[in-house]
């Protein structure tokens, strides 16, 4: 299956993406993370990322088409992939497109998930994520078992740069303008899941799921 996630910043793409995953068993292709990665490793794209990643910009559209052009042609994601933060604008959609065409590959469904704005915040700012496995948690709505370490792998836990208010308040703007209009783009097409992301994290989930066994329309 090869499928799309969005949704604004902190509507829970990420943490409904490591579950995903490993349900559907196809790869995950964050382009957010794939960032992080880079300016750990400190590469050149990876300093010119984090310029435009810690004022909650977005990243220069010439730069992420060809990442994940690259990172689509490699063999993990014949057996079928979830793309999480891309695209993010009409002229990322269309590059995605003519990828797709060019590597024969359809595109089964896009989950959109839906959060009222006004609840991000809280939701971002509350953030911690792990340094080992990038698994996302938070100090309230989905605490550690243990605090500050990852249930999973032990990792620590970090709160991202761009999780404070003035980033959050630049990447939500960012979302309006530039990534919204695609949800018509891909409705459009008959491929948009609306899933309901205001409700316990297994309950979108489970909506995700049960809407990825219908046809889409
Ligand atoms: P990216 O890493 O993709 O960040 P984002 O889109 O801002 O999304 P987040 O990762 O912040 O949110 P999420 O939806 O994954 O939420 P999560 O599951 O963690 O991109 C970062 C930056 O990289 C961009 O700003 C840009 O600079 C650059 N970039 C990346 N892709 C790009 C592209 N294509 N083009 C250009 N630039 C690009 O959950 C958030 C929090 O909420 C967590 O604490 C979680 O525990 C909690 N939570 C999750 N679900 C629920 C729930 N149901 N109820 C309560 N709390 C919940
Ligand atoms: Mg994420
Ligand atoms: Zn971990």
């Amino acid at each position: 299956m090869n499928l799309l996630i969005m949704g604004p910043p902190g509507a829970g793409k990420g943490t409904q993406a490591e579950v995903l995953v490993k349900e559907l068993n196809i790869t995950h292709i964050s382009t957010g993370d794939m960032f992080r990665n880079a300016i750990k490793e400190g590469t050149e794209m990876g300093k010119k990322a984090k310029e435009y990643m810690d004022k909650g910009a977005l990243v220069p559209d010439e730069v992420v088409i060809g990442m994940v052009g690259e990172r689509l042609s490699q063999p993990d994601a014949k057996a079928g992939f979830l793309l999480d933060g891309f695209p993010r604008t009409v002229e990322q959609a269309r590059a995605l497109d003519a990828t797709l065409d060019s590597l024969a590959i359809k595109l089964d469904g896009v989950v959109n998930i839906v959060v009222p704005l006004e609840k991000l915040m809280a939701r971002l700012t509350g953030r911690r994520v792990c340094k080992g496995c990038g698994a996302s948690y938070h100090v309230i709505f989905n605490p550690p078992q243990t605090e500050g370490k990852c249930n999973s792998c032990q990792g620590e836990l970090y709160q991202r740069t761009d999780d404070n208010e003035e980033s959050v308040g630049t990447r939500l703007r960012a979302y309006e303008e530039k990534t919204q209009p695609l949800i018509d783009y891909y409705k459009e097409k008959g491929l948009l899941l609306d899933i309901n992301g205001d409700q316990e994290i297994k309950l979108v989930l489970e909506d995700i799921i049960s809407a990825l066994k219908k046809p889409v329309k």
